[in-house]
């Protein structure tokens, strides 16, 4: 099957635990980096728009969907606000992601699945790299430092 169809299956898992699903992504990210809790200023709002795009961006790239490039960069920009995000927890926040929903589709999780979600991971974190370095490039000096 291909990936955005077994990305798909798992998703619907997982329909009646969304709540539950980001909760516990938010908890395992803070966990591994507790100085961030304090640069959100409502979690709640914050974790179902970080948690559903991020999702949505590898489902989009699975179905080859030409919007999660500009989404990508625009993510990018305007993260700059929160201060410097090393590019290992955007890593980690996306691992995450797929842990959390591995956990709540358990009894519908598999390798395959498991590999689809992973490859469409690998190539989101690829993106993301690439807008930040495109940003760089042609901001002026002063900006550049935020997003290194
Ligand atoms: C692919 C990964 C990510 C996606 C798709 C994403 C997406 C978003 C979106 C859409 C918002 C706006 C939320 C709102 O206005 O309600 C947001 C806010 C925010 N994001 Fe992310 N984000 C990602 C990764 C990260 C990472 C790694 C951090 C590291 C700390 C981070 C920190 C923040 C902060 C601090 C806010 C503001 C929250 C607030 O004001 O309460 N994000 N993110």
């Amino acid at each position: 099957m291909a990936d955005r169809a077994l990305m798909e299956d798992s998703l619907a898992a997982v329909a009646d635990s969304g709540a539950e699903l980001r909760h516990g992504l938010f908890e395992r990210f803070f966990a591994a980096y507790p100085d961030r809790r304090k640069t959100f200023l409502n979690v709640e709002a914050a974790s179902i728009r970080m948690t559903d795009e991020t999702l949505e961006m590898m489902l989009g790239l699975a179905g080859q969907e030409q919007w999660v490039w500009p989404l990508v960069t625009e993510l990018v920009f305007t993260h700059r606000s929160y201060g410097r995000l090393p590019m290992e927890e955007y890593d980690a926040f996306i691992d995450l992601s797929i842990d959390e929903l591995a956990r709540h589709a358990a009894d519908h999780w598999n390798s395959g699945i498991d590999a689809a979600w992973r490859r469409q991971a690998a190539r989101l974190k690829t993106m993301i790299v690439q807008a930040r370095a495109e940003w760089e490039a042609l901001m002026p000096p002063g900006y550049v430092e935020e997003m290194s």
